[in-house]
């Protein structure tokens, strides 16, 4: 395996390429590092690699003549990666994409980066090493070489050491143990020290499982899992985050006020096929429970009649499913109440977060309308506290309900024309972002 690093600072790579594993890689002949320096490569008086960015701004960018000339200068470049935030981002399977080649060329970028012609010129593969933003390309390279060198036969004492890692299976690895037995009461678990080896394979196995479930499900979904597997995760379901943030969530199902039709502020009829999906949906993902808020006295009765049939009635009777699910569904004549029943369940003032379809704020109700939250930032609310979700039957929340909530989620598709989704889809997809299959 050959890397060149294009680089302004050849003398970064000394050290890291000579020692340890990676100076033995390159004493054995399996890895050959090379570096070419663009400031090799200016012509003319001003002896610079870099220039002001057109269209102003701070800091300085690459120029493509030193950059394609290093580029060309080199005899069997391989791909050439370009290092940029930008790029694709870097994983143990691009890993070993990577390592099928026997040469790599890797361009470290400086400043702000490079000019963004470069690719128009030399077929270049942008690579980013992860979400944050490093000084210049070099400690990416290294990452890069190593994570990829370490793949080659022969550079790892056991080649298959690299088949039992993290990511190989899209499983966190196992945690190991070595001795002494006992660290101040602390032991090595007991089937590690009983010879069993199938014993210990599926501890292991287990232990992988149970790790990526709590640190990475994000994970899970790609990796291959026996009905064993899922049995074992199964059992686990109980990993306080996966449970906790289902707990703490409350969905309040508004029919008033509402906006209507005709663009008037009202009451939204119930629809029966509403309660059972909003409340099947939320059985699934482990949400706490749905309120259908509604302050018709007869729609009230209607829900009573229609959650009575399916719980305690003939309709539970003959399917436990559909009594499990709407047995979380209750009735409230107004969002304050509905907020009320949740504040008393929860022992203490849920947070309110709402939906809509809209991208925008109505015109009149800019100021006040309630600032964005991502998914992400609502599920860190659900780890902390309960949460109201509040979602809108007929043309959605009224703006005054919107404009009480603490923060809006953002709209299922914005970018697209239509995306007007009844309100039971609406939740199934809502609930997916929030809660997601593996949490
Ligand atoms: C200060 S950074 C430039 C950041 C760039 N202006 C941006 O905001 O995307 C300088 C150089 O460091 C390298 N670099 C910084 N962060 C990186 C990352 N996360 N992955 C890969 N390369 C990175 C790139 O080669 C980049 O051109």
């Amino acid at each position: 395996m050959h890397f060149t690093c294009i680089t302004l600072f050849p003398e970064f790579f000394a050290s890291p390429m000579a020692c340890a594993l990676m100076g033995k890689g390159v004493d054995k002949g399996i890895v050959s590092f090379a570096t070419v320096n663009p400031r090799d490569f200016v012509t003319g008086n001003y002896k610079g690699v870099d220039d002001r960015p057109y269209g102003g701004g701070p800091g300085m960018v690459m120029q493509l003549e030193p950059l394609c000339r290093a580029i060309e200068s080199i005899p069997q470049p391989g791909p050439v990666l370009l290092l940029t935030p930008r790029g694709r981002p870097f994983d143990q399977a691009m890993a070993r994409e990577l390592a099928a080649q026997p040469a790599l060329t890797i361009l470290c970028g400086r400043y702000e980066g490079v000019d963004a012609r470069l690719g128009a010129l030399h077929p270049v593969i942008e690579v980013s090493l992860g979400d944050f933003v490093l000084n210049g390309g070099e400690a990416a390279a290294l990452c890069l070489m190593e994570a990829v060198a370490r793949l080659a036969p022969g550079f790892m004492g056991k080649d298959e050491s690299g088949d039992d890692e993290s990511f190989s299976n899209s499983l966190l690895e196992y945690p190991h143990y070595t001795r002494p037995e006992d660290h101040a009461g602390h032991r090595v678990p007991e089937v590690l020290l009983g010879g069993d080896h199938g014993a210990v394979k599926a501890w292991r196995r287990r232990e992988a499982l149970r790790t990526t479930l709590e640190r990475r499900p994000d994970l899970l979904a790609a990796a291959p899992l026996s009905a064993e597997d899922y049995a074992y995760l199964r059992s686990l379901e109980q990993t306080p985050s996966r449970r906790k943030l289902g707990r703490n969530l409350h969905i309040l199902h508004v029919h008033s006020p509402v906006r209507l039709k005709e663009g008037r502020t009202g009451v939204a009829s119930l629809t029966t096929f509403d309660i059972h999906d909003i409340g099947r949906v939320s059985c699934c993902y482990g949400v706490s429970d749905v309120t259908v808020v509604t302050p018709l006295e007869d729609q009230q009765a209607l829900a009573h009649r229609v959650l009575g049939h399916w719980t305690i009635g003939a309709g539970g009777r003959v399917n436990a499913h559909r009594a499990q699910a709407l047995s979380r569904v209750r009735v409230a004549s107004s969002l304050e109440e509905a907020l009320r029943m949740v504040e008393e369940a929860a022992g203490r003032p849920p947070r309110v977060l709402t939906t809509s379809a809209l991208a925008e704020a109505p015109r009149r109700y800019r100021k006040q309308w309630p600032g964005l939250v991502s998914f992400a930032e609502a599920r860190r609310w659900l780890e902390e506290s309960p949460v109201c979700l509040l979602l809108g039957a007929g043309h959605g929340l009224a703006p005054e309900a919107m404009c009480a909530a603490q923060a809006l989620l953002p709209p299922i598709r914005p970018l697209d024309a239509y995306n007007h989704l009844p309100v039971r889809a609406a939740a199934t997809a809502i609930l997916d972002r929030l809660l997601q299959d593996a949490w």
